[in-house]
C-alpha cells in the first residue's frame, strides 16, 4: 500500500474531524500517501480527491461536524456506481480506503470489497451507538452529553410549571441514546425501538411517579419508537389524563453537532491509528472498534449481519430509580 483515501459517509458524528486527523497522521507516520475524499462514496464516484499533509488537519481535533463533508450516497448502491468509484481510485492510484461512518457506510464498503480487490477499514462513527462489534461508536458520547444538557434545562422549566414532557431524541432503529440519556437525567420513563412498552405500562409509571409525588416529569421517546414519536405518544396520554400539563419537545440535529468531548477525541484518535495499522497489516474488510476498553477488530460481515444488544439491566435499573 502506497496512497489510502479517507472519507465520512451516513449522518455526521461529533469526533469524525479527530478520526480524519488521526488516519492522515498515522498515514504520514507510515510514509504513505493520503488523500481525502469529499462527501463520501458520492466523491469517491466524481474523484473529488484532495491530497492531505498533516498541517491540512491542524486545529480540527475540537471541530463538530467533517472537514471532508458526508453524503447517502444513492449512486453508491449500484453495480455501475461502484464501477465508476473503482475507476476514480485507479485513475488517482489510490490503493486502499479508510470509511468512517455506519452500518450503512460499512454495507457499501462491503460490496465493494467483494467486488474490487481494494482493502477498506471502517471506523465507527455515528451518534446511535448501534453498530455490533464495538462498544461505543465515535459522536455517541457527545451526543449524550448534549441531550443530557438539554433535558436538564427541560427539566428545571417542567418543574416550575408541574409539567410532563415528551423529549424525543435521535435513534431511528436504536435505543442506546435514549437509554443512556433517560438514566442520566432520571427520566420517569424511556421508551425504545428495542422494547414495546404498552401505553397502560408508561400510565402505571406516570401514575406511580409522576403523578404521585413528583412536581415534574420527563419521559425520553426514542425517534425509531415503535408507538410512533414524542407527539403521538403525548397525544393519546393527554386524551387519558386530562388532568396531566402536558409539552413535547423534539432535540433533533442539535444532537449531531457540537464540539466532540474528550472521550469521543480519544476515541477517535485511537481507532484512527487503528485503522491504518489495520491496511498496514493486510487487513481487507474490518471494522476497528472498542470493546472492554481495548481495540477490536470485526468483520464488515459480522458487524453487518448481527445487531447490538440494548442491555436489559439498564432498563431495569431506570425502573427501580425513577419511583
Ligand atoms: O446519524 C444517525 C441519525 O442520527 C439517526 O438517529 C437519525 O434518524 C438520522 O441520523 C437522521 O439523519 P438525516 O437527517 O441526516 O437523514
Amino acid at each position: 500500500i502506497k496512497k489510502i483515501g479517507v472519507l465520512t459517509s451516513g449522518g455526521d458524528a461529533p469526533g469524525m474531524n479527530a478520526a480524519i486527523r488521526a488516519v492522515v497522521r498515522t498515514a504520514i507516520f507510515n510514509n504513505l500517501e493520503v488523500v481525502g475524499v469529499k462527501q463520501g462514496y458520492e466523491g469517491l464516484i466524481k474523484g473529488d480527491f484532495e491530497t492531505m499533509k498533516s498541517y491540512d488537519v491542524s486545529n480540527i481535533i475540537q471541530k463538530g461536524g467533517t472537514i471532508l463533508c458526508s453524503a447517502r450516497s444513492e449512486e453508491f448502491r449500484s453495480v455501475e456506481g461502484r464501477k465508476k468509484a473503482h475507476e476514480q481510485m485507479l485513475a488517482a492510484k489510490i490503493d486502499a480506503l479508510v470509511v468512517i461512518g455506519g452500518d450503512g457506510t460499512f454495507s457499501g464498503a462491503r460490496i465493494f470489497t467483494q467486488e474490487y480487490d481494494i482493502p477498506v477499514v471502517g471506523i465507527p462513527g455515528t451518534i446511535d451507538n448501534d453498530l455490533f462489534g464495538t462498544d461505543y461508536t465515535i459522536g455517541f458520547d457527545t451526543a449524550l452529553n448534549t441531550v443530557i444538557e438539554a433535558v436538564d434545562k427541560i427539566r428545571d422549566t417542567a418543574s416550575a410549571h408541574n409539567r410532563l414532557f415528551f423529549i424525543e431524541v435521535m435513534g431511528r432503529d436504536a435505543g442506546f441514546l435514549a437509554l443512556r440519556s433517560g438514566i442520566a437525567t432520571g427520566a420517569e420513563a424511556i421508551l425504545i425501538p428495542e422494547r414495546q412498552t404498552h401505553l397502560k405500562d408508561l400510565e402505571k409509571y406516570l401514575a406511580k411517579g409522576y403523578k404521585g409525588h413528583k412536581n415534574s416529569g420527563i419521559v425520553i421517546v426514542a425517534e425509531g419508537d415503535k408507538s410512533g414519536g414524542a407527539y403521538t405518544i403525548a397525544r393519546e396520554i393527554e386524551k387519558k389524563h386530562p388532568e396531566y400539563d402536558i409539552r413535547v419537545s423534539v432535540l433533533g440535529h442539535m444532537q449531531r453537532g457540537g464540539s466532540p468531548s474528550a472521550f469521543d477525541r480519544v476515541t477517535a484518535s485511537t481507532l484512527g491509528v487503528a485503522a491504518v495499522d489495520a491496511l498496514l497489516d493486510d487487513q481487507k474488510s474490518i471494522m476497528v472498534g472498542m470493546v472492554n476498553g481495548e481495540v477490536s477488530h470485526v468483520s464488515f460481515n459480522k458487524t453487518i449481519k448481527n445487531k447490538k444488544v440494548v442491555k436489559d439491566s439498564l432498563l431495569t435499573l431506570n425502573d427501580i430509580l425513577s419511583i
